[in-house]
């Protein structure tokens, strides 16, 4: 069985036209794009399984999945990355 992978992407341009998002759909079947799987991160999900019980991807054909994961394990990195970053203490002077 030949299986293809279709890179279908949203263009979001912001109102000053100043910044693009591009989304790339990750589970066609329920219509879930990166970005979606990005916010449900940042809103609290913490792992694939929460993101799939959250909305829904992989829960059809399961095609996806690997994808999905895929992001959900990039984006827990980025985050824990950005947390690091802000452990260290901020310095202060006075002037
Ligand atoms: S593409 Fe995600 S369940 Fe089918």
């Amino acid at each position: 069985m030949t299986s293809i992978l279709i890179n279908i992407s949203i263009r979001r341009t912001s109102a000053n036209n100043s910044a693009t998002v591009i989304y790339m759909y990750v589970c066609l079947c329920q219509g879930v794009t990166d970005g979606q799987i990005r916010e449900a991160i940042m809103e609290g999900c913490c792992s694939y399984r929460e993101v799939r019980e959250t909305l829904g991807v992989a829960s059809k054909c399961g095609k996806c999945a690997c994808l999905a994961k895929e992001v959900v394990r990039e984006t827990l990195t980025e985050l824990q990355t950005s947390q690091a970053a802000l452990a260290y203490p901020a310095e202060f002077s006075a002037a």
